[in-house]
């Protein structure tokens, strides 16, 4: 919201929302467009309440979009003559050009994006632009344009979301077999690549696109045609319609058509996912960038610095994106609880839709583009992360393992000695690396050299090869297969 100046209401100061917004306090005229059942005017505080201009002028290209279509189809079937639609058309294209320049004056008296470009529709062609509404309503009319909006979004945060996924799968191929801990419970568990670990974010990614892309294919059906809420007795083509605004179809019940914002609650449900994941990688970049871990460092272009504490580096961008999920699932919960308990068809509670849908994508396209701006950049420091490999015994399951295996020790004596074996270690402040035979002999007496190599790290890492495994050689292969699955192609 633009706050520019503020109008004054019982005594107190209230934001008035846009300078370009003609403020006409004196005595009100009555509204224009549905003032036929009007004796008075409207309260001024009332219209700024009752208004949505605000923010649905977002939607200015969409409701021209419509319109066009819909003006189109009715000269076709017609309803209206073909001169009249040229004249709509020119005069729609005018505004466009007027908006685009910032040269429109939007008017809160006139409520909505459907009504102010209406209205300076006739001011422009006259009466035959009096006719752009005929066999439709503001119901389907907002329905579709933010269909129309919603669904040019989804594409493009498709888009930073494959950027993102193309810079994870980059930083994996440079760092395939970087050796690094992987956590459970924030515990050195055992160890992995650097590149497995990036990878396993371009899986959730891929999750979250698919899951984009349904809620896209449920979306795109037109609701134009619906008119308020029962249709219309004109004789339109909704199939042309639908067609010309690249719909897969018109709608199929128009109470549903007018009453549906599923597809809204649908993207804010996958944009939670998103921020959710965002949010883990997030939280990674700050413990990893920490400098008790250390592992990485982020690019200055995305840190920033300590008014007061010359020495710091602070992880801001991803604190942020930490931080999103707030905003994020507080949009998803405003409009689910909107919608609940909301009878058929149309009521203006549905006005609320569109801050919550417009704040979301606005949030999500900017921590996708701010996370592939730090993934790209960030640095792995290798030698802090073999200190932590080090330090957390991590292929204690690895020596495990190998009594199970080669001296058919049961999996529970094997876990037990190997606990033995890890005490030795730390009361000895070594790694289990460091180990020698001599000492290793004094828990399990019948170990043989073959050992010392199950207990280093390396090792470790190249035999995990079973599907989906850490081994470098399947990073590669998997990186190989989510530039085939993500990216398109081979290389
Ligand atoms: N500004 C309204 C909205 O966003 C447009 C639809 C108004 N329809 C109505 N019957 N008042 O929902």
């Amino acid at each position: 919201m633009h706050v520019k100046n503020w109008i004054k209401f019982n005594n107190r100061l209230l934001p008035n929302i846009d300078k370009k917004m003609e403020n006409d306090s004196s005595e009100k005229k009555i509204n224009n467009i549905w003032g036929g059942r009007f004796s008075s005017s409207t309260d001024g505080i009332m219209e700024e309440f009752n208004s949505s201009i605000q923010f649905d002028k977002i939607l200015y290209l969409e409701d021209i979009e419509g319109s066009l279509a819909h003006s189109e189809m009715l000269s076709k079937q017609k309803i209206i003559s073909n001169k009249d639609f040229e004249l709509i058309k020119t005069g729609l294209n005018q505004i466009k050009d007027e908006i685009s320049k910032n040269e429109f004056t939007f008017s809160m008296k006139l409520e909505d994006i459907h009504m102010n470009i209406e209205n300076r529709l006739v001011e422009i062609i006259g009466d035959p632009g009096k006719k752009l509404h005929t066999a439709r309503s503001r119901n389907d009319q907002v329905a579709t344009d933010i269909k129309l909006w919603l669904r040019k979004e989804i594409d493009e945060i498709d888009l930073n979301l494959l950027s993102l996924q193309k810079s994870l799968i980059e930083k994996a191929e440079m760092y395939y077999d970087l050796l690094m801990p992987g956590y459970t419970h924030l515990q050195v568990a055992q160890p992995i690549t650097f590149g497995h670990h990036l990878l396993s974010y371009v899986e959730m990614l891929g999750r979250d696109r698919g899951r984009l892309a349904d809620c896209r294919k449920r979306l795109n059906e037109s609701p134009l045609g619906s008119a308020a809420l029962a249709g219309t007795s004109y004789p339109i083509d909704r199939d042309f319609v639908a067609r010309k605004l690249k719909f897969d179809k018109p709608t199929d019940n128009s109470m549903d058509a007018v009453s549906d914002r599923d597809f809204a609650i649908e993207f804010m449900s996958a944009s939670s996912l998103i921020a959710i994941h965002l949010s883990r990688l997030a939280e990674e970049l700050v413990i990893w960038s920490s400098d008790r871990f250390n592992f990485i460092k982020l690019p200055e272009s995305f840190t920033t610095g300590s008014s007061i504490m010359p020495q710091k580096r602070n992880p801001d961008a991803a604190e942020l994106i930490r931080a999103k999920p707030g905003r994020i699932f507080g949009n998803l919960f405003s409009l689910m609880t909107v919608l609940k308990g909301l009878p058929m068809t149309y009521g203006k509670d549905m006005q609320e839709d569109k801050e919550p849908i417009f704040d979301t994508v606005k949030t999500i396209k900017l921590c996708l583009i701010i996370m592939t701006g730090m993934v790209k950049k960030l640095e792995p420091i290798p030698h802090k992360m073999m200190e932590a490999l080090q330090n957390g015994f991590p292929t204690a399951t690895d020596l495990a393992d190998y009594l199970v295996t080669n001296l058919a020790i049961p999996f529970r004596d094997a876990h037990h000695f190997t606990g033995k074996v890890v005490l030795l270690a730390e009361s000895k402040s070594c790694s289990l690396e460091n180990l020698t035979l001599e000492d290793i002999r004094t828990v399990i007496p019948n170990a043989d050299n073959n050992i010392l190599n199950v207990l280093k790290i390396e090792n470790s890492v190249s035999k995990r090869t079973s599907y989906g495994g850490t081994a470098p050689k399947n990073v590669l292969m998997a990186i190989k297969k989510a530039k085939l699955k993500f990216l398109g192609n081979k290389k």
